[in-house]
């Protein structure tokens, strides 16, 4: 400890980094007297490291985005390399890594997705995909899912369910919101549930530009629908001359074992929002890919969007590297190896706690569910928590799972599970015996 980072007089053991950070910046998503940022100092591999030398592993690849773990040099150099031979460049001009990214996309994305509208975040790729399906089908209505969340800015908080929506609302006009499939909490049955949707479309009318979902629900809880579920929506959507929009910033890039969560099940939508896995969160970078028909309206329909950083050369050099380092290293089909390991382990921590109401998800893509009293189902977070002060019990386990060296994030009643594809099952084992002392949290808090 430096002498900047002694406590002060009322006790603070706050880094100087820490205590200067806590006035002057923002914490996001928060009460500002809760905010504590940990000061980082670095990071290598599936592992970070704090300034007071603690190491962590790091389980949820720090927002679900760090997909290459913090080692890829490959990407590292393409940033420096294209800061130095030209930092930014107007959207009207290109550079090599721009196209061959435009063109490489194109490539990994299923079916007839070929053209791209790059942005700096998954919540500017949200915008675009409602402004593209909006002037394609010349409708304005966007039904999105209850259990969900596409991005913070007024258009993609409004198409988002979560609680989070609720403090930015009345957002914009038309965005209505479906269930979701949710075996383990919800009162009807995923298949149910999309049903639901084909009768929402009915009754709105030709209103309905796009129906969009996560194909694997992300931060809201892990949830994976039935393998006919996606394939029905697009076909409903499609009965509607509806777009089905698939939100792949969490989903995408390796995170379920295959490219993108859609194909899991095999669908192809007509558009198609990543980012975060598109950099491996090496850079500010979203994308919104969609198919030959919606490309070809814009000919001679103008695209009426875009940013300063629309395709930013630094950004796109960061996310051609990227993928390359994808291919490159198998990581798609090393995330599905290792994932079916992780899958076959949680479910031994699931039976070994009572706590543990529900394991699910694919490839590298896991949710732990909590419940007080598992034979009601009764969850230790609520929905209205995500907006409330002080911690949960949920919050209680990933505290005590961080003191141990685990990182791991927690959304209202479910721990996420994301590391970076990289890991291995040795590293797994470490995070799967830290969750297990972790968990002891949650099984003493029960109910009888
Ligand atoms: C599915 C999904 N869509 C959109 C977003 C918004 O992305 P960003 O935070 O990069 O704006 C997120 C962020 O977590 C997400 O998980």
């Amino acid at each position: 400890m430096s002498d900047a980072d002694a406590p002060d007089a009322e006790g603070d053991a706050s880094t100087e980094i820490e205590r200067l950070d806590r006035e002057y910046v923002f914490g996001t998503w928060s009460y500002q007297k809760e905010v504590s940022p940990t000061e980082v100092t670095g990071a290598e591999g599936v592992r970070f490291t704090d300034a007071r030398g603690n190491e962590y592993l790091d389980l949820s690849g720090q927002l679900m985005c760090s997909n290459l773990g913090h080692s890829a040099d490959a990407v590292a150099d393409a940033i420096a390399e294209q800061a130095q031979e030209g930092a930014y460049f107007a959207p009207g001009f290109t550079t090599e890594a721009r196209a061959r990214l435009g063109e490489k996309l194109a490539a990994v994305t299923p079916g007839d997705l070929s053209k791209t509208f790059f942005s700096t975040s998954g919540t500017e790729a949200i915008e675009a995909a409602i402004k593209m399906a909006r002037l394609y089908t010349g409708k304005h209505k966007i039904v999105s899912r209850y259990r969900s969340y596409h991005g913070a800015t007024y258009g993609s908080i409004s198409v988002t369910g979560d609680p989070r929506r609720l403090p930015a609302e009345p957002g914009i006009p038309g965005a209505i919101k479906a269930p979701d499939p949710y075996d383990y909490g919800s009162t009807l049955d995923p298949m149910e549930s999309v049903e639901y949707i084909d009768e929402m479309l009915m009754l709105e009318g030709d209103t309905v530009a796009a129906v969009l979902v996560e194909p694997i629900v992300g931060s809201n809880g892990i949830l994976v629908p039935p393998d006919d579920y996606l394939p029905r929506l697009k076909e409903i959507a499609h009965d509607h001359d509806t777009l089905l929009i698939c939100d792949e910033v969490m989903s995408g890039f390796g995170r379920t074992g295959e490219w993108f969560g859609c194909d899991v099940f095999d669908v192809t939508p007509d558009i198609m929002t990543m980012a975060k896995g598109l950099s491996g969160a090496y850079a500010p970078l979203g994308a919104t890919i969609v198919s030959d028909d919606v490309a070809e309206h814009f000919e001679d329909n103008m695209l009426v969007h875009g940013h300063t950083y629309a395709g930013h050369p630094v950004t796109v050099a960061a996310g051609l590297a990227a993928v390359e380092t994808y291919e490159r290293e198998n990581l798609v089909e090393h995330a599905g190896e290792v994932g079916d390991y992780l899958g076959t382990r949680l479910d031994e921590l699931a039976e070994d706690h009572p706590s543990v109401g529900d394991v699910r998800g694919v490839g590298l893509f896991r949710g732990i569910e909590l419940t007080k009293r598992a034979d009601e189902r009764v969850p230790f977070g609520h929905r209205e928590d995500k907006l409330s002060t002080g911690t949960t019990v949920v919050d209680e386990v990933t505290q005590d799972a961080y003191e141990r060296g685990v990182y791991v994030a927690s959304m209202i009643n479910t721990l996420i599970i994301a590391p970076p594809l990289t890991i291995t099952e040795s590293d797994v084992d470490e995070a799967v015996a830290v969750l297990d002392e972790a968990l002891a949290v949650s099984d003493e808090a029960m109910e009888e």
